[in-house]
């Protein structure tokens, strides 16, 4: 697989004197064979996987398709309540390439979602990440919505929140 990360500034060299709006003079994007295949090195090397694929990080990777991006019935908790990683293959369904990349450039829900990293993902990378979603067809099931009112999760949950050492059970 070729891919190539194409440095933004060697576009402000040929064009002239475009004016940075960040750190790059234009959005920096993948480069490869086909949407589907930036898509799928991106939402590896995003760390889409570690979140959103139950099973990823123990295997390291090693997950049946059926279950690449399906969610996670696991919740995270903190001060925010319990979120829980979107079944990815479900929620790109409702949305074109267009407008979904709108959405994660636009959007700022529930941690521990990076958020304010997908926000500054450019449109064409984040088109390619719709692209190898879909690609994948619909799969797995909606994972529980989240939990803000204050109640707690009726889910097993991961703790987010700093604890002092004599509370962990291997110091007990
Ligand atoms: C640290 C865990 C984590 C990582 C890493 C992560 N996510 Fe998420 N993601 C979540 C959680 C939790 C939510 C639910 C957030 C909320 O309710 O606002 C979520 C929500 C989403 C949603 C909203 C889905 C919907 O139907 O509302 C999208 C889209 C999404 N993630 C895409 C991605 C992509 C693409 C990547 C990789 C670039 C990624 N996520 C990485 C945890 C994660």
């Amino acid at each position: 697989m070729k891919i190539w990360i194409l440095a933004a500034g060697v576009v402000l060299l040929t064009v002239g004197c475009a004016k940075p709006k960040t750190i790059f003079s234009e959005e920096p994007h993948v480069v490869g064979k086909s949407q589907v295949e930036i898509g799928a090195y991106l939402a590896e090397v995003g760390g889409c996987h570690d979140c959103h694929t139950p099973g990823w990080a123990q295997t390291p990777g090693n997950v049946p398709q059926d279950q690449l991006l399906a969610g996670s019935i696991i919740g995270f908790s903190g001060p925010w309540g319990t979120s829980y990683p979107a079944n990815l293959r479900i929620s790109v369904q409702a949305s074109t390439a267009e407008e979904w990349a709108g959405m994660m450039k636009d959007r700022n829900g529930l941690p521990p979602m990076p958020w304010a990293t997908v926000n500054h993902m450019s449109r064409e990378d984040l088109m390619a990440l719709h692209a190898y979603i879909a690609s994948l067809g619909e799969g797995g099931n909606e994972v529980p919505i989240a939990v803000t009112d204050g109640s707690g999760p009726q889910t097993p949950y991961i703790w987010f929140m700093p604890e002092p050492p004599e509370v962990h059970p291997a110091n007990q």
